[in-house]
């Protein structure tokens, strides 16, 4: 949907709300903007060309809209949403709002939530439910919901019916109108509305405000194509759509001048990079040949479908250097039939082939991976067929699902068979091998000297400091206050599960300059 449609959409929606026959009608709440989502528009892909934008600013009218006032800003979901929420924390700041910490300071609340599975929209709706009295404490509080939940009719229907306390609700492909939507709010008693349903285009000039100094994510896509069969992002997220090569080496020359140590390239499926970019021939392999050639201590990328990995891209990370040997890869099956059933696109065979060329050129390579159990109707041997898949390959970490129908999606329509304690069953076995090969691969650093990008203090304890070795383990460790932010050799001396504990044996700050100069 673009501007002109948008505005055609709200007008016919104001013009509907006198009819009060249809009980699912909550357009009579509205007299401002009401553009609902629609999961069918977004299903649909169309041969329209991506527009590309350079040309956002905050218009006259809006300047100042945010003095005196804090915004406070909740994200859940993947990192694709927490760079979105920076995104929307530099529109804020460019309104002139200041961040806050405090849900009691804010003036301005925002959930950036995720509708990946049915628990964390619950999350997100619980949350709504506290905020009520904040609300009632505070009704020039504006409230509002945005990021991939927005972009579902039955989550915009319940909390137009449930929470009447929410004050706006926009989408995905909305977060640049945020200062119109604001002001909207700030001029209306009615919920505000406007959730896009489109493709969606490439907006590049957003202002953006990062979270930390010393890893950054970037943007390299947009969207998915890919439709398996469980998924809710192809419809939340809109078609794939790459920014240009020139663009994204731009933001990462420039991160790197600014002192950044990491930079984790982001796309729903990156390895479709370029796929759509008509006038050359570019792909996921040829950028990080490229971004490999700038001096950022380290380069990652997330995430990967195995159907698009080709082999230039592991010809470019077998290069190593700033490529850091660690490959999210997410499987969700071992089962053939079952990856037939979820549109994976790929088999076992072709999945393990994948895994061997990928060991083959890169030895040294640590894989974690994605797995769904309990899909409709898996059966005992096909969850055993992906236990049988994850020793084969030997997973240092993965993040398991009970699979969560999506309204919308295919998977959702399907007949199952399998009861929930079987799935659970299946869950706790799968997390149990998990947690052993991740405890096998946490031992082998015991007594090793690993290189550890130094985040901060540890959490638990301001004495001790945490960081991320290049395979993303993390490391706790004693060390001076004055290696936070650079590379640093620590030996281990103690693995945990999930974790490594040792000592600083070196401060090598030089690692930077080093990779600088690499061709
Ligand atoms: N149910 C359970 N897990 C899901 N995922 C995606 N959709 C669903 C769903 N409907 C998992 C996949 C994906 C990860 C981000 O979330 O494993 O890779
Ligand atoms: Fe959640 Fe997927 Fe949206 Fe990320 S893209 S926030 S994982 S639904």
């Amino acid at each position: 949907m673009n501007e002109n449609q948008r505005l055609e959409s709200s007008q016919a929606k104001a013009d509907n709300s006198t009819d009060k026959k249809s009980a699912k009608d909550y357009s009579k709440y509205f007299e401002t903007v009401f553009v609902p989502p629609s999961l069918k528009d977004a299903r649909k892909r169309g041969k329209e060309e991506v527009k590309y934008h350079d040309d956002f600013s905050i218009s006259e009218e809006f300047r100042g809209m945010g003095e005196g006032r804090k915004f406070y800003i909740r994200t859940y979901g993947c990192q694709m949403n927490e760079h979105d929420t920076e995104v929307m924390a530099g529109i804020f700041m460019a309104l002139g709002y200041e961040p806050t910490d405090k849900t009691d300071d804010a003036d301005v609340i925002l959930l950036n939530t995720c509708a990946i599975r049915e628990n964390a929209e619950n999350k997100v709706f619980g949350e709504l439910g506290h905020l009520k009295g904040l609300k009632k404490e505070r009704p020039d509080l504006l409230l509002g919901v945005c990021g991939c939940m927005s972009q579902e009719e039955s989550v915009v229907n319940k909390i137009l019916k449930t929470y009447q306390h929410v004050d706006m609700i926009f989408g995905t492909h909305n977060i640049h109108r945020l200062p119109n939507i604001l002001n909207d709010a700030y001029m209306s008693k009615e919920m505000v509305v406007e959730v896009w349903s489109k493709e969606g285009d490439v907006i590049e000039n957003l202002p953006k405000v990062r979270r930390g100094n010393i890893k950054a994510w970037v943007n390299i896509m947009y969207g998915c194509d890919k439709f398996c069969t469980y998924c809710i992002v192809p419809f939340t997220r809109g078609k794939e759509r790459s920014r240009r090569p020139e663009d994204i080496i731009q933001e990462v020359r420039q991160l790197a001048a600014d002192g950044y140590q990491e930079v984790t390239l982001l796309g729903q499926n990156v390895n479709s990079y370029g796929k759509d970019i008509e006038d050359i021939q570019y792909g996921l392999g040829d950028l990080l040949n490229d971004i490999r050639k700038i001096g950022i201590p380290r380069v990652r990328f997330t995430t990967s479908h195995p159907w698009d990995f080709d082999d230039r891209l592991i010809e470019v990370l077998a290069k190593g250097g700033n490529l850091m040997p660690h490959i999210h890869l997410p499987v969700q099956s071992g089962s053939t039939e079952v990856l037939k059933i979820m549109g994976r696109k790929y088999t076992r065979e072709e999945y393990l082939e994948l895994v061997r060329k990928i060991k083959a050129a890169i030895p040294n390579v640590a894989l974690t991976t994605d797995i769904i159990v309990g899909y409709p109707n898996e059966t005992d041997e096909q969850f055993e067929e992906t236990m049988t898949l994850y020793e084969e390959v030997g997973y240092e970490l993965a993040y398991t699902f009970i699979y969560s129908p999506r309204e919308g999606t295919p998977a959702a329509k399907m007949q199952d068979n399998v009861p929930l304690d079987v799935k659970k069953a299946r869950l706790q076995r799968l997390n149990n091998l998990v947690n052993e090969l991740s405890a096998k691969a946490m031992k082998t650093y015991v007594n090793q000297i690993v290189e550890v990008l130094v985040e901060g203090e540890s959490k638990n304890n301001p004495d001790i400091l945490a960081g991320y070795t290049d395979k993303n383990k993390l490391v706790n460790f004693k060390g001076p206050k004055t290696a936070i932010g650079k590379i640093v050799k620590v030996k281990i001396n103690d693995a945990k599960t999930w974790s490594l504990n040792g000592e600083m044996v070196e401060e090598s700050a030089e690692e930077a300059v080093s990779l600088a100069e690499v061709n």
